[in-house]
Parts: C-alpha cells; sequence; structure tokens
C-alpha cells in the first residue's frame, strides 16, 4: 500500500485529497494544527476501511514537521509521496505596508513547504524513490491585487519545485508543482472577490490525485483558468494594471 502525507489536511483541499488518496488505496498521513479535526478525518478513513495516521505539526517549526514525518513513517510505513499542501494568505493591499502579514504568509507559504521537503526527502533520496508535490497556485502565475505575499511565495515555490524536480531527476524521485484556480474551501470562504470557474474541493481532489497518479510535473485546473492565466502571463503590464486595478473587494 503506497503512503501518503499531506499537510494542512483538518480542512479545505487537503482534507478532500486525503479521502480521495485513501478511496483509491493509498494509506494517508494527514497533518495540520488541530488535531481534533484530524482525528475525526483519519477515523472517517478507517470507518470506511482505509488507513489513516495522524500527527499535529505547525509546518513553520522544522523539527515539529520532521518529528510529524517520522511518527507517520513508523505507523505506516515509508513515505511515498508528500503534498505539500499548507498555506494561506490573507488579502492586504501594499500602501498598509503589511509588513507581519506579509512575512507570515512567506513562513507558511514558503518556510513551512521547505520543512515539509526536508521532513521527507533524505529517506527518498536513500530509497532512490518518492514524490514530491506542492499546492502552489495560479496566483503565482503573475502579481494579483492585494496578494503581493501570497502571489509571490507561490511563484517562488513554484519555481524552487522547478529547481528540485531538475536536481532530482535521475534519483528515482518525482515532483510535482500543483497550481489550482478558485476552489470552495474556508480560504476562498472570506473572500469578497470575484471567483470564476470556482469548483469544490472534492473536484479538486479528483484532478489532483488524477494527476499525481499519472506522475505528472505540472497540475493546473481547472482547464478555463489554466487557459485564462496562460494569456495573462501574456499581458503587458500596463493592460494587466488597469484591469486588475478595477477589481473590488480587496
Ligand atoms: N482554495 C483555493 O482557491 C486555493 C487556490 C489555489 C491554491 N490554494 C492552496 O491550497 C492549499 C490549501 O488551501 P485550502 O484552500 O484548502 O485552505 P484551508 O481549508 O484553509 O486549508 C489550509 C490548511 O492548512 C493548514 N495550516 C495552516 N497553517 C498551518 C501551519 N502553520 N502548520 C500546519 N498546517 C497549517 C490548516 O490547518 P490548521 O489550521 O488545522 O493548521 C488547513 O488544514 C494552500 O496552500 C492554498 O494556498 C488554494
Amino acid at each position: 500500500m503506497p503512503v501518503a502525507l499531506i499537510t494542512g489536511a483538518s480542512t479545505g483541499i487537503g482534507n478532500a485529497l486525503a479521502k480521495e488518496l485513501a478511496r483509491r488505496g493509498w494509506a494517508v498521513g494527514v497533518v495540520a494544527r488541530r488535531g481534533e479535526l484530524l482525528a475525526a478525518l483519519a477515523e472517517e478513513i478507517r470507518a470506511k476501511g482505509g488507513k489513516a495516521a495522524w500527527a499535529v505539526a505547525d509546518v513553520t517549526d522544522r523539527t515539529a514537521i520532521r518529528s510529524a514525518a517520522v511518527a507517520i513513517a513508523g505507523e505506516l510505513g515509508a513515505i511515498d509521496l508528500l503534498v505539500a499542501n499548507a498555506g494561506a494568505g490573507d488579502p492586504a493591499r501594499a500602501h498598509k505596508v503589511p509588513v507581519e502579514a506579509w512575512i507570515g504568509t512567506l513562513r507558511l507559504n514558503v518556510d513551512g513547504v521547505i520543512y515539509s521537503v526536508a521532513a521527507v526527502l533524505p529517506e527518498m533520496v536513500e530509497r532512490r524513490s518518492g514524490h514530491l508535490s506542492v499546492v502552489s497556485s495560479v496566483a503565482g502565475f503573475r502579481g494579483l491585487p492585494g496578494m503581493a505575499a501570497y502571489s509571490g511565495s507561490k511563484a517562488c515555490i513554484t519555481t524552487f519545485f522547478e529547481s528540485l524536480r531538475v536536481d532530482l531527476r535521475g534519483r528515482g524521485i518525482t515532483v510535482t508543482a500543483i497550481h489550482p484556480g478558485f476552489i470552495a474551501t474556508p480560504l476562498t470562504a472570506k473572500n469578497k472577490a470575484p471567483m470564476p470557474f470556482l469548483i469544490s474541493a472534492e473536484q479538486a481532489a479528483t484532478i489532483i490525485a488524477n494527476g499525481l497518479e499519472a506522475r505528472r510535473s505540472d497540475i493546473t485546473f481547472p482547464w478555463q483558468m489554466k487557459l485564462l492565466m496562460g494569456l495573462a502571463k501574456r499581458v503587458p503590464n500596463w493592460l494587466w494594471d488597469r484591469v486588475l486595478g478595477r477589481v473590488p473587494g480587496v
């Protein structure tokens, strides 16, 4: 039975993905800060005949996420797949100079992902087998209004994973960057701005699981958002600023 470690699985995409992978025959280790939600998720998976273990850890604490990974590997077996999914980002306009919020977002979305990778990679390198994935975002393709730290963190981690992919080529380790568009989760529930092509966490989990099982290097979805952001990358700065400057709500 292959083993997946998913961070940020107490709610949203990580939670739905844990259930989807368990349904497909994966043993799933789930990590977040809220233990009661993880315990309920593991119980739900076990009740359906699946295999699950959970551990509380803050991914910005390097020792804590490493200990969680070791504990989960001890319970379920060597970790085959990491889904570094824990992440967040509160909208904040730049003129307010929200330095603490910016740094907090970078610590979670960048440091937290790096510590999660570091928690599982040594054994993967040793075994010459494994799969690293990160839940980045289409928000990293261009700078979005009110999302400087969030867009910046996601661009950073996408590029970081691209380098990992090149570095780990030939060592038996697959590397995947996942770029969702808008997904209905607690993260987006507080959004005031429009959310085109919004899909459910369950739909997202199916798409992500399909892409991971196919060992794709990039999973960008839904297709409408992939198309839109592909075009957005080509839009000149003056037009981007004029159009995005009108987006309400942040
Ligand atoms: N929803 C979208 O539209 C969308 C689009 C693109 C990308 N994403 C990305 O998808 C990922 C999951 O987001 P979501 O939408 O599913 O939001 P969510 O429901 O708020 O889930 C975020 C998860 O991260 C965990 N988390 C937050 N801080 C943590 C920390 N310091 N240590 C450990 N776990 C922590 C939370 O659990 P605890 O609070 O229990 O720790 C929760 O399980 C994020 O990386 C997000 O940027 C989301």
